[in-house]
C-alpha cells in the first residue's frame, strides 16, 4: 500500500470490491502488511488506560490478523472481519499455530460497512488499523455509523489512523484530523489523541492513536 506515483489512480469504487483485495492477497501484493501488531496499539493496550482482558472486540478489515491475534492473546474475545477469504484463512492458520481456541478470534467474511444491524451494541471495543484508509472515502460516514452501532454505550473505538498526509491517491486514502473529528463527533467523545513515537519507521509521523468513547 506504499503509494506508487507511477500508477494511475484507481477508478472510483474499485477498492470497495472484495475481489480487489482478494487478488492482492493471492498475488502476495500486500505492502500494507507490517507482519506484526502495530506497535502503538500494543503500547496503548500495555498502558494504564487499557481495559482489562476479556473485552468483546471487533477488528474490521483485519487482514492477516496481526492486531486481532495480539488482542486474542491478551485475553480478549475477538471477531476479525474482512471480505478477503485469503486473509481470513491466514488468521485461522496463525490462530492454530498460536494454540488459540477458535472462539478467541473468530473470523467473519463480511463487508464491514454492513455489520451494524447484525452486531448492534455487541462490542466493548472496536480496534481500527488501516481499514478506514482502505475503504473508499465516500464510505467513511457508513464506517462511522457502523462503529457507533456495534459498540455498546461507553464502548471504545481505539483507532490508529493512517496516513496523515495530503495529495496522494489511495489506497491508502489520506486522512486528516478535522475530517476524523467531525465524522465521529455525533456519536463519540475524544478521550485520547496522540502522535505515537512507536510507529514503524516508514509510518513515523503519519499515524495518530485516537481513542473515542461511544456516548451513552
Ligand atoms: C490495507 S488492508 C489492512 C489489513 C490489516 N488491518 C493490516 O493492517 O494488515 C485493508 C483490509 O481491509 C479489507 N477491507 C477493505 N474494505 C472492506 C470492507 N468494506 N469490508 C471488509 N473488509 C474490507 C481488505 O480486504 C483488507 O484486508
Amino acid at each position: 500500500m506504499v503509494p506508487d506515483p507511477s500508477q494511475p489512480p484507481l477508478p472510483p469504487g474499485a477498492t470497495a470490491a472484495a475481489g480487489f483485495w482478494e487478488a492482492r492477497y493471492r498475488a502476495r501484493d500486500t505492502g500494507w502488511d507490517i507482519a506484526q501488531a502495530a506497535p502503538p496499539i500494543v503500547e496503548w493496550f500495555s498502558g494504564p488506560d487499557a481495559p482489562p482482558p476479556g473485552q468483546r472486540v471487533l477488528v474490521p478489515g483485519a487482514g492477516r490478523g496481526h492486531d486481532a491475534l495480539f488482542l486474542a492473546q491478551r485475553g480478549d474475545r475477538v471477531v476479525a472481519v474482512d471480505f478477503a477469504a485469503s486473509a481470513l484463512a491466514a488468521i485461522r492458520r496463525r490462530r492454530r499455530a498460536l494454540g488459540l481456541a477458535p472462539d478467541r478470534c473468530r473470523t467473519l467474511r463480511a463487508d464491514v460497512l454492513r455489520l451494524g444491524e447484525r452486531f448492534a451494541g455487541q462490542f466493548d471495543l472496536l480496534v481500527e488499523y488501516t481499514c478506514y484508509c482502505a475503504i473508499d472515502p465516500g464510505d467513511r460516514d457508513a464506517y462511522a455509523a457502523m462503529a457507533a452501532k456495534v459498540l455498546r454505550p461507553g464502548g471504545l473505538l481505539v483507532g490508529l489512523f493512517f496516513p496523515f498526509r495530503t495529495g496522494t491517491p489511495g489506497p491508502p486514502f489520506p486522512v486528516s484530523g478535522p475530517e476524523i473529528r467531525e465524522r465521529f463527533a455525533a456519536a463519540f467523545e475524544v478521550e485520547t489523541w496522540i502522535t505515537p513515537t512507536s510507529s514503524i519507521e516508514r509510518r513515523q509521523g503519519e499515524e495518530r492513536l485516537v481513542v473515542f468513547r461511544r456516548r451513552g
